[in-house]
């Protein structure tokens, strides 16, 4: 008995050994097979992030212009832009539409609203109607600005269009409906948030002006704010922007410009800045709510110009974020600075005119809907934080001369500003 026990015993350790070596030889094959199987899953990742890659530029593509705004005649002086529908959030049903709308001079506002509703049904609104430039009094243009309002009462649809119908003329059939933009973003649109969005105004820019034709300058504008963080454009005019430029924009996947036409029905013989402007500045905060945290209204030889970098955690973003939401816009320190035609890059230009005044203000603004009555609540951001510089040519210097705009900076703003600017660099000659 106890030898076939010890006979069982070497069987057992021989096939246990020959179990070991096979698992050896084997093992040393399947890790082999192991690292094919890891080549093909680093594949597999690599294309999973590519997919991602794709899907995450295709989200940042917040959509600010659909449907597109265009002037459209709503009645015999009357003309609307945009339509915006807010629901109402307090009171959980109904909603109100804002249309922007330009008239001429001395026409009756008196007008009907109704909402229109894909299930056809069309449900009569309050009108009401605000002079858009309260604080303009002295202008002497032909047309003026006003945001027509039509409050709906609840239904349990949501409204696609609007219809105003002029009460003061006997009898009309014009009945234009004005597809809305809901200011409440839906299921469909549902991009994440961004933090900065820069409207261009090319319609109050000169765009035949030396400035405007320099591609070196128009790219400078993009590429700059690019490099800070901004990757949304709302361009006004859109298709003043070149072929050229427009190419050269798309081959950075990240910068998204969308153009807006703005046909005004009313002669611009540029006396009209600043009507149009607040016109523009309206359009692009309503445009904007809760697609951007904060919006810029620029010309293109305006440039923001942040202490760091938007994305970095004690950006100025950061710092506006803690200010109280009453507070709407923040007003920038604008340097004029002289644009001297050697030297390449803009924002390597030394030296600003401290005696030239701007035809408006430079303002980051939190985008909300305008309340009646309430001017806007401006601060003053502090020049640490971040300013504006506004390219011009120094053709009449006041008697106090040119200042070099450096020497107030802290060390590390400009450090951070030398960097953007070699970035800059770095993508134009890319
Ligand atoms: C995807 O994006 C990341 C971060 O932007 C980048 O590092 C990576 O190279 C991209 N991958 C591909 C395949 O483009
Ligand atoms: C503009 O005119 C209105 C009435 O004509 C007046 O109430 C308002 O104070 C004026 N605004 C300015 C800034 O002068
Ligand atoms: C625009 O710029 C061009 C070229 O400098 C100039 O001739 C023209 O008068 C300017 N137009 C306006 C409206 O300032
Ligand atoms: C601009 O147009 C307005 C209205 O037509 C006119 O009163 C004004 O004189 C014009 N200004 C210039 C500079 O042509
Ligand atoms: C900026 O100007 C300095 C000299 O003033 C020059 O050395 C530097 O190369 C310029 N940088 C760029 C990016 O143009």
């Amino acid at each position: 008995m106890r030898k076939y026990q010890q006979l069982l015993l070497v069987v057992i350790s021989c096939i246990s050994i020959v179990v070991l070596l096979t698992y050896k030889s084997e093992n040393s094959r399947l890790k082999d097979v192991l690292t094919a199987v890891h080549f093909f899953s680093r594949k597999d990742v690599e294309e999973l992030r590519l997919i991602t890659n794709f899907t995450a530029s295709n989200e940042v593509n917040i959509d600010f212009n659909r449907p597109l705004p265009v002037w459209q005649r709503i009645a015999d002086s009357f003309y609307a832009y945009a339509s915006f529908y807010q629901r109402n959030e307090l009171m959980s049903s109904g909603g109100e539409i804002l249309t922007l709308v330009t008239g001429k001079v001395g026409a009756v506002v008196n007008f009907r609203c109704k909402a229109l509703y894909k299930d056809g049904r069309q449900i009569q609104g309050k009108f009401r109607f605000q002079h858009l430039n309260q604080e303009n009094n002295k202008s002497d243009d032909e047309f003026k600005n006003y945001i027509f309002y039509c409050r709906l009462k609840s239904y349990s649809e949501i409204p696609y269009s609007i219809v105003y119908t002029d009460l003061s003329v006997a009898e009309t059939n014009m009945e234009h409906k004005l597809r809305l933009r809901y200011i409440t973003k839906n299921q469909e649109n549902n991009a994440p948030q961004t933090q900065m969005t820069i409207c261009l105004d090319l319609i109050n820019f000169n765009m035949s002006s030396s400035f405007a034709y320099n591609y070196a300058y128009m790219l400078e504008f993009f590429l700059h704010h690019f490099v800070i963080g901004v990757n949304q454009f709302i361009v006004y005019n859109g298709d003043e922007l070149s072929e050229d430029l427009l190419r050269r924009l798309r081959k950075e996947k990240d910068i998204h410009v969308q153009s807006l036409p703005f046909n005004f029905p009313f002669a611009n013989n540029g006396t009209s800045t600043s009507s149009l402007r607040e016109i523009i500045t309206t359009d692009c905060l309503l445009r904007s709510i809760q697609r951007t945290k904060y919006a810029l209204l620029l010309e293109p030889n305006e440039f923001f110009i942040p202490n760091t970098k938007l994305s970095n955690d004690n950006s100025v973003v950061y710092s506006l974020n803690s200010h109280n939401t009453i507070e709407t816009a923040f007003e920038l320190k604008t340097y004029a600075v002289c644009t001297d035609h050697k030297i390449i890059l803009l924002t390597n230009n030394s030296f600003h005119d401290p005696e030239f005044v701007n035809s408006h203000k430079i303002n980051i603004f939190r985008p909300v809907v305008p309340v009646s009555s309430t001017i806007s609540n401006t601060v003053n951001l502090s020049p640490s934080l971040g300013f504006a510089h506004k390219y011009i040519d120094c053709l009449h210097v006041g008697k106090d001369g040119l200042h070099p705009w450096q020497n107030t900076m802290r060390e590390d703003f400009m450090n951070n500003l030398n960097m953007y600017r070699r970035e800059v660099d770095k993508l134009i000659a890319n």
